[in-house]
């Protein structure tokens, strides 16, 4: 019988045990279970590992990256693309929301603050214009598999907004009858009115920014949401009929101990979210200005991050969750956790299910991959307004995948979905010389050395311990990768 259990972090500070090759960095708790202490250590990461976490990498949720984008791609590529469609190509739609009510200052989306409901009202009607556009460009369309609403804040869309869109949408194309619907929503910003519409469009997947609990770090991140409002959130969703809910935490914020990240992923668990994904804070502030408001000395060292990232990963686990991919966690009859080595994809969303062949986003900064390759929107939202109501298609930028990109995207897909690849298969199945990635493959024997990952001939497998450095490993097969540099940072931290 348990008589009593708690849990207590002892130090919030790394613990160095032994010495050399067998350093590690991690967690002490002591969890009392039927008045027995039983030591349990989290966050545990061999020492040498630690630079590696340091490196910038990619996130690879395209390859390749939006970096390589370039004007070539503009509205007449765009519209062939289009016109080159078939009915039996499956159908993805992205809809970004640009909008938010105020500002999360560690935000690294593409949003803006608005006070009022007459520009996001304005957007809602190009965006469904942009729709019908595209729409017309393509001719025969397939069948649409996957809506997701993401932002910024799409709950900024009201009711009539919202519906009308998802009218449209139907209008417009031929959606299956199980098809998702994901929203991504502001648990701060939910009413009954917004939750009971949502159900009535069909939305099944309600997708929740949750970050962090603790109070002292919501405030270092002006974004103060208490467990009572994610959990009045959460119930109403539910009762409201929709069923499959995903949560977003992170890790690497300022103020944030391991014992928060302990705390937040325990509590996380507690409410039963179907998928968690778990992002390091990308602490980019040449790039996102709002993210100057976080001051550095705040910000954990690399060291606390690994032990933030591991130790969420280690509850979630322990609370039934399967590990999946680089940063997320489904619950075991999830349709995700079904996908591991199944069919599992990466995209701009990250990970998903999601088979369609094509995806068409819309909204300014969207990006879709169609067979001929990606296209981005105009992110100037004025801009964008102003070319769709001259009804022009607003892409501005993207890039036309060769074959080389299209193996080497398909490597990088795999390892970041299976943490395996077979290289020599890969190259075969996709009409190349069996040895095209050889060259690649070389590049890894750094990580098989560190012991991470380990190669037969041409096959690739990564393993457990060097699941945290899979970008890292990804890089390999990254034809366009320049490392960053003090002078030029490009990337966020692999850990
Ligand atoms: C596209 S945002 C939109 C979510 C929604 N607007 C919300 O915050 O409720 C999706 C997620 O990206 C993550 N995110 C935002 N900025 C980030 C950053 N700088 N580094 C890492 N993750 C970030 C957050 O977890 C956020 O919930
Ligand atoms: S994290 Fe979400 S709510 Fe916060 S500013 Fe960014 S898009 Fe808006």
């Amino acid at each position: 019988m348990v008589v009593a259990h708690c849990r207590a972090v002892l130090h919030g500070h790394s613990v160095f045990a032994g010495g050399g090759k067998v350093g590690i960095c991690g967690v002490v708790l002591i969890e009392v279970k039927a008045g027995a202490p039983c030591v349990r250590f989290y966050g545990a990461m061999r020492k040498e590992l630690l630079s590696l976490a340091r490196a910038e990498v990619p996130r690879y949720t395209s390859y390749p990256t939006a970096a390589q984008f370039h004007d070539g791609v503009d509205e007449a590529v765009y519209r062939q693309w289009l016109g080159e469609l078939t009915s039996e190509q499956s159908l993805s739609l992205y809809l970004h929301v640009p909008f938010c009510r105020q500002l999360c200052w560690y935000c690294g989306c593409h949003t803006v603050v608005v006070n009022d409901d007459a520009p996001v009202r304005r957007y809602a009607d190009l965006m469904q214009r942009e729709a019908l556009l595209v729409r017309e460009a393509i001719g025969d369309a397939g069948r649409v598999r996957h809506i997701h609403f993401g932002g910024g804040s799409p709950g900024l869309f009201g009711p009539e907004d919202f519906s009308s869109t998802m009218a449209h949408l139907r209008g417009l194309f031929d959606l299956d009858a199980d098809a998702e619907i994901a929203v991504e929503l502001d648990p701060r910003a939910m009413n009954d009115e917004a939750v009971a519409n949502y159900a009535a469009c069909g939305v099944n997947r309600v997708s929740f920014g949750v970050q962090e609990f603790a109070g002292h770090v919501q405030k270092l991140i002006n974004r103060v949401q208490s467990f009572e409002t994610v959990r009045g959130a959460v119930n109403a969703v539910r009762a409201a009929g929709i069923e499959r809910l995903s949560f977003d935490l992170m890790y690497g914020l300022p103020g944030q101990r391991v014992a928060d990240v302990f705390a937040s992923a325990t509590m996380t668990s507690d409410l039963r979210p179907e998928r968690v994904a778990l992002f390091g804070y990308a602490h980019v502030p040449w790039f996102k200005s709002n993210q100057k408001l976080i001051r550095d000395e705040d910000l954990p060292s690399s060291a606390e991050r690994i032990e933030q990232a591991q130790t969420a990963a280690e509850v979630l686990c322990e609370r039934g969750y399967v590990r999946i991919g680089l940063d997320h966690f489904a619950l075991k009859d999830d349709t995700l956790a079904g996908a591991v080595g199944a069919g599992l994809r990466r995209n701009f969303q990250g990970y998903t299910e999601d088979p369609a062949d094509v995806l068409l986003g819309f909204g300014a900064s969207a990006i879709g991959n169609l067979p001929g390759g990606y296209a981005q929107t105009d992110k100037n939202i004025r801009s964008y307004l102003d070319a769709v109501d001259a009804r022009r298609l607003p892409v501005v930028k993207g890039l036309v995948l060769s074959s080389e990109d299209r193996l080497r995207a398909a490597a990088i897909e795999r390892l970041m979905c299976d943490l395996s690849l077979e290289a020599g298969a890969l190259c075969e199945e996709m009409g190349f010389a069996i040895d095209s990635l050889d060259a690649s493959l070389a590049a890894t024997s750094i990580f098989e050395d560190l012991g991470i990952a380990t190669r037969s001939g041409r096959d690739l497998r990564i393993c457990e311990e060097g699941r945290p450095f899979v970008r890292s490993i990804a890089a390999c097969f990254d034809a366009y990768f320049v490392p960053s540099t003090q002078e030029e940072p490009r990337h966020s931290k692999a850990v």
